[in-house]
């Protein structure tokens, strides 16, 4: 699977891919609202082996792409869409870029163009995700895309010593496409 935005072009992930995002996710920037502290290549190789597993799933439920710019073919980041289960009404999607990339609207590109698979491809009604309450760049994105604010889940996270507030928000088939 592929696609192709203005400036990207999301595509399946291949095993070789685990070093480009074991660089950006081994920044302190990138580790600040994630529960790890660290991440070794394992980890990484792992993380990579996970979405490759995903392609093979029969009927496949998750769609975790990688992002990489039009221009270079270099991967920046990721971006997906999952469902619980097979014709499921609900899916959830999830973003990340390496911090050198953050500010140029990328995340708010892979993500319109993940949604839009989501409802037009993969039918569903609804489309939600979460963050973290202080990742004000999650935030933006989210609600650049149209998306709800429906939830505010108090201190429901508990990680790097601290409770964590997580705000969940939703879009409805009907609301796509949104304008900023
Ligand atoms: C969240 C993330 C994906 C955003 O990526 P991005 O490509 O910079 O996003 P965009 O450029 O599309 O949009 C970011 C918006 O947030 C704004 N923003 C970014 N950081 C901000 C901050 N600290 N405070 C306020 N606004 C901020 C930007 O100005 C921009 O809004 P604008 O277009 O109105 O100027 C990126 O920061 C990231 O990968 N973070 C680490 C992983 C992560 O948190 N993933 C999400 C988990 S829910």
């Amino acid at each position: 699977m592929k696609i192709v935005t203005a400036r990207l072009v999301l595509r399946e992930f291949v095993a070789e891919d685990w070093t480009a995002v074991f660089a950006y996710q081994s920044k302190p920037l990138y580790l600040r609202y994630y529960p790890w502290v660290e991440r070794t290549a394992v980890d990484v190789q792992n993380f990579v082996q996970m979405f490759l597993a995903q392609q093979q799933a029969q009927p496949r439920l998750k769609f975790q792409l990688a992002v990489t710019l039009k221009a270079t073919g270099q991967l920046i980041g990721n971006c997906g869409i999952r469902l619980p289960e097979h014709g499921a009404l609900n899916a959830d999607i999830g973003y990340e870029l390496d911090p050198a990339h953050w500010g140029h609207g990328y995340a708010t590109e892979a993500a319109k163009a993940i949604i839009d698979f989501g409802f037009t491809g993969l039918h569903v009604h609804r489309i939600w995700a979460s963050t973290l309450a202080v990742n004000d760049g999650s935030v933006r994105v989210l609600s650049k895309l149209g998306m709800q604010q429906e939830g505010h889940l108090r201190e429901n996270e508990f990680f790097k010593g601290q409770y964590w507030d997580t705000l969940l928000f939703g879009i409805l088939a009907a609301e796509w496409p949104a304008s900023e």
